[in-house]
């Protein structure tokens, strides 16, 4: 990195000198050339001002600011001639942060500035930063101080960040970077790119998303490095004992956030950045999606066949040739000659409806979008002033500026006459943005940027973020009060306050199976819960089993959606023949009974910004051997999922986590802490249930909402101990959960030799349909002699033998329910 220009080192005194004999030369010889500012380092501290939670330190030349953002996370910005940019960012949310108390204290060697929990250390001699835990531990540290250089063909500067890569450290996050979780050795960009059946290790994908997270000695902690110019990051590759990140532009300001979890640093990153509000209800259910389905025929005979053959699915996706020649906002009449009625149609039996959407406009003066928003300028231009011109599926495009809230504005009322029409969602593609030939636009473009104003250098990587969020604005105000359901290709940090997003254009392999896997829980813990793959592999052709494979890892990604390009072989669940057919009927059914528990994990990313998908480098930290076992997760905290990632095998090691588990196929107890060999013939996939766990279950329904519930089933799992279990249920399309309209219900079950206990707390306000829980106790290791509902005895309490199940009913508002062992309990 630090060789990315092979300039001579400057000192501030010899520019100073040459200034001063350029002044005296210009008299003489006014061609006089003043080389750039090449690199300069930090030097010694001379002084620290203070303005609240804000610190300055100066070297004379170069200023830094240290801003405590709260108890747990510290911002610094480093201003390489003094000058802050103005305060603007895309990525932060609209948090509200504690800050307990802050102390600062000056040393003979370096500024202190502490809240309760953190410090952050300047080094006087050099101006190293660090950052210490409230045991003085070192958790991160600077390996050179910061540095700058004049960015003389766009102005500005490069700015670089250098850190130690601590002893045993390894490294997590980035966003959607196609390779193993652990990013140690590594080296990445941020510019997103159109990345067409992409490879194992391509780099850059589609999304910016410039978080990553470090672990050494079991201690976790964030870096936000917020910035959103091209960017890189160096994991130890260079040198093996630095990790740095840089960029030819904006500032050097990043965030430091605290663990020591990977968990707390996951959820206070998120906080910072956003998350997802609530999605309706049925966009956890099965997507189908093709480049394309058309015409209208064609989609409503895959309607019925889903239908007649009882496969689950909620939603259809339109591609891009529902459109009249690629025209954004319109349709072709010959292939949908009337989208209202049909739409209609499809939503009468119980589908959804969404359509694909591109940021390039066709050039075409009798197309209506096309002269609004030249008339309105609402297109990006050139440095010179001229359009920005370029090809995309309809042939030569003009481009919204997104960066201007008026064209947000206009772009999110386009979506009025989608809506009147029924359509129910949108996928925004090709928004790093796609030019095609040239990849991108060229850099001289100009961004309005909110007003802070840019050019392509600064907006590309925003762009796409931009995009799916006037989406999602505009979807919001038309649909009124129900819940947008938007997807994106491309995206910044914070992208997740507006979209879901799903992995682009992968490949039909088994690699790329695995790929998912890891990517899947990489967005995760950046920030993205909300994110799928294109089930079964977007090129290429999957056979049957790996087809099956995908369908098994898709009931567990928060998205599931099949899609497939436009010169493959169908991709629909009874494509591969009728054993292939069951299988995925099997699998998918198997999402619509998940639900309950899925949409519940997606409450509680939404509301307390826990990640949905949890590699086990999060669940045991503390065990090195798990930071390279990527390819198991759990979706919540009960569920683990070990997906088969490989051709022709029918087990496959699984790691338990420490604790007791239950084989959720049949129902035998393991002990974690451990590795297994677990069964897993292509009809099942191991899944393991936490002991101790409740897990909602819904009956299986075609699509969600077909008919009401009249039972809610909760599968309870014996545990010798304490274990909290975790339900959210609400309307499941609107934004009553805004003002409270919805329920959190806690469940405490305890066992032991005597007795199984379940206390129920309930708080919210909203009021379930059904009346009753059918509740299944599993692996009670007494025989009961009675069930106490509330301290009452209950009649029509039934023992299963086999498998060991006790089933029986209850109210919904039970507080406590208590099983009791007869007095010969084991036999
Ligand atoms: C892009 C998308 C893909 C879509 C295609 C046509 O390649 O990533 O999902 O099918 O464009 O719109």
């Amino acid at each position: 990195m630090d060789d990315l220009t092979n300039k001579k080192e400057v000192s501030p005194e010899m520019i100073e000198e040459v200034l001063v004999q350029a002044h005296i030369n210009q008299i003489d010889v006014p061609d006089i050339v003043i080389p750039p500012i090449s690199k300069q380092y930090l030097r010694n501290v001379k002084q620290l001002t203070t303005a609240g939670n804000r610190f300055i330190l100066t070297d004379g030349i170069s200023d830094v600011e240290v801003k405590v953002i709260s108890d747990e996370i510290i911002r610094v910005r480093m201003a390489p001639q003094g000058e802050f940019l103005e305060e603007f960012s895309y990525a932060i949310d609209d948090f509200k942060f504690h800050i307990t108390d802050i102390q600062t204290t000056e040393t003979p060697d370096y500024y202190r500035i502490s809240t309760n929990t953190i410090s952050c250390h300047v080094r006087k001699a050099d101006f190293y930063v660090s950052f210490l835990d409230v045991d003085d531990v070192v958790i991160n540290e600077d390996s050179r101080p910061m540095h700058w250089e004049e960015n003389a063909e766009f102005g500005g500067y490069y700015v670089y960040c250098s850190k130690k890569r601590q002893q045993g450290e390894h490294f997590f996050g980035l966003g959607d970077k196609p390779s193993d979780l652990d990013l140690l050795g590594k080296r990445f960009t941020m510019w997103g790119t159109d990345a067409y059946a992409y490879e194992r290790n391509s780099d850059p994908l589609y999304k910016n998303i410039p978080f990553y997270i470090g672990i050494h000695k079991g201690v976790s902690y964030g870096m936000f490095f917020d910035n959103t110019f091209r960017s890189y990051f160096d994991f130890a590759a260079e040198e093996k004992d630095k990790v740095s990140f840089w960029t030819d532009g904006g500032e050097m300001q990043y965030y430091y956030i605290h663990g020591p979890h990977m968990m707390d640093v996951v959820k206070r990153y998120t906080k910072l950045t956003g998350s997802h509000p609530l999605p309706p209800l049925w966009a956890l259910g099965f997507h189908q999606s093709r480049w394309s389905y058309y015409p209208e025929s064609i989609v409503k005979e895959l309607a019925h066949t889903f239908r007649a053959k009882k496969i689950p699915c909620d939603a259809l996706h339109l591609d891009i040739d529902y459109m009249d020649g690629y025209r954004c906002f319109t349709w072709n009449r010959k292939f949908f000659p009337n989208p209202k009625k049909m739409i209609g149609e499809l939503s009468g039996l119980g589908f959804k409806t969404i359509v694909i959407i591109d940021p390039g406009i066709m050039v075409d003066e009798q197309y209506w979008i096309f002269q609004e928003g030249r008339d309105n300028k609402y297109f990006c231009r050139r440095g010179d002033d001229y359009f920005m011109e370029g090809p995309v599926w309809p042939g030569r495009c003009q481009f919204p500026d997104f960066t201007n809230s008026k064209v947000r504005n206009w772009w999110g009322d386009l979506f009025k006459e989608f809506v009147e029409q029924g359509v129910a969602g949108v996928w925004n593609d090709m928004n790093e943005p796609v030019v095609f030939g040239k990849g991108t636009f060229p850099l001289d473009v100009r961004h309005h940027f909110e007003g802070y104003r840019g050019s392509h250098r600064k907006a590309h990587n925003i762009y796409g973020m931009q995009m799916v969020r006037a989406t999602y604005e505009g979807l919001k105000k038309h649909q009124r009060n129900k819940r947008p359901f938007t997807i994106t290709r491309s995206g910044y940090s914070g992208v997740q306050r507006y979209s879901s997003t799903w992995t682009g254009d992968n490949m039909a392999t088994w690699d790329h199976l695995k790929l998912a896997v890891q990517m899947l829980q990489r967005l995760s813990i950046s920030g993205i819960s909300f994110s799928g793959s294109d089930i079964g592999g977007f090129t290429g052709e999957p056979t049957g089993e790996l087809y099956i494979r995908w369908m098994q890892f898709g009931v567990f990604s928060p998205l599931m959606r099949v899609h497939s390009a436009g010169n493959t072989g169908a991709r629909e669940p009874w494509t591969f023949g009728s054993g292939y057919e069951k299988l995925a009927k099997k699998f998918i059914s198997l999402r619509y009974k998940l639900l309950p528990y899925i949409y519940s994990a997606f409450w509680e990313n939404h509301k307390y910004y826990f990640p949905m998908l949890r590699p086990l480098s999060m669940l045991e930290q503390e065990h090195e051997q798990n930071y390279s076992r990527d390819d198991e997760f759990t979706l919540g905290d009960k569920l683990l999922i070990a997906p088969v990632i490989e051709k022709g095998v029918v087990s496959r090691e699984v790691y338990l986590p420490k604790g007791m588990w239950y084989h959720f196929w049949d129902l035998s107890v393991w002990n974690g802490g451990t590795y297994y060999e677990v069964p897993a013939p292509l009809d099942t996939i191991p899944i393991f249930v936490k002991a101790g766990s409740v897990i909602p279950e819904y009956p299986v329904m075609q699509y969600v909402g077909e008919h009401e519930i009249h039972e809610m089933l909760l599968n309870v799992y014996y545990a010798p101990y304490h274990v909290n279990s975790f339900m959210f249920e609400d309307n499941g399309d609107t934004f009553g959960y805004e003002q409270n309209i919805y329920l959190e219900k806690k469940f405490e079950t305890s066992g032991n030799e005597e007795m199984l206990q379940i206390h129920q707390v309930i708080e919210g306000m909203y009021t379930p349909r059904y009346e009753y829980y059918r509740i299944k106790i599993y692996g009670l290791p007494f025989k009961f002699s009675k069930v106490l509902l509330n301290g009452k005895q209950l009649s029509g309490v039934k023992q299963v033998r086999k498998g060991n199940i006790l089933v029986f009913r209850a109210i919904k508002n039970f507080k406590k329910i208590e099983i009791i062992a007869a007095e010969n309990k084991y036999q």
